[in-house]
């Protein structure tokens, strides 16, 4: 398993820009967002291309294009809040679904929704959720898709803890993940430190 962490000086100051608990849910939305795009841009850097004739004004070409099709599948509900730019930079985009739910008391996940689609095989799939914490949703939302024989290309996290990456990669093995940062620790809440509070939460403004 490797963990990329994207050190981009823009998607660091999004990052603090999300981490600021006065960031009110317009301008977390933007930056959660934006940060998502640059992320996926660093996942999909090694995407097969194949090629396809092209006419510019003066001569044909051999143009590249994206060989498979992609899939995203953000986990519910926070992962919703980085499809939008995603898929305007890139709307030949697939997104199937994964809802889950960590019981507040053992941290564990419970699925309460999967929609994904058709041949799942046919995809380079790509799993987005902002907040890698214990891991227990990102294992969960693997052994899902393992389920129907996927193994994901990347996930795609904007703030991983270190107890939660470490507990991945026990469980699976070569899977890429793509973060902005690895945080210090998880609280005993299972809130990742110094993170960015709840990512659902501050998104779908449903603070308290
Ligand atoms: C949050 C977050 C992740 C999960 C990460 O979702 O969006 O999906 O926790 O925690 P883990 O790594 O310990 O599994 P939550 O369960 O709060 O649901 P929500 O997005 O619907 O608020
Ligand atoms: N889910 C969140 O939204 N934030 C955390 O810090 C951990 C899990």
């Amino acid at each position: 398993m490797t963990v990329h962490e994207i050190k981009h000086p823009l998607a660091l100051e999004k990052l603090a820009i999300l981490r600021d608990k006065k960031t009110g849910s317009d301008i977390f939305s933007k930056n959660l967002e934006e940060l998502s795009l640059i992320l996926f841009l660093e996942a999909t850097k090694n995407l097969t291309t194949k090629k396809l004739k092209v006419e510019t004004p003066f001569k044909e070409i051999e143009g590249d294009f994206i060989k498979k099709e992609i899939l995203l599948v953000p986990i519910l509900r926070a992962g919703i809040g980085m499809i939008p730019l995603i898929r305007k930079f890139y709307p030949k985009t697939h997104v199937g679904m994964i809802g889950l739910k960590r019981d507040e008391h053992i941290l564990k996940p419970i699925t309460y929704y999967v929609n994904l689609p058709k041949n799942l095989e046919n995809y380079s799939v790509f799993i987005l959720d902002p907040m890698l914490a214990t891991g227990g949703s990102i294992i969960k939302t693997l052994e899902i898709l393992a389920g129907y024989n996927v193994k994901p290309d990347a996930v795609i996290s904007i703030i991983s803890a270190p107890e939660g990456i470490k507990s991945v990669m026990e469980s699976v093995k070569n899977i890429d993940i793509f973060t902005v940062a690895v945080d210090e620790k998880l609280n005993e809440n299972g809130y990742i430190v110094p993170g960015l509070g709840d990512a659902g939460d501050r998104f779908f403004n449903t603070e308290e």
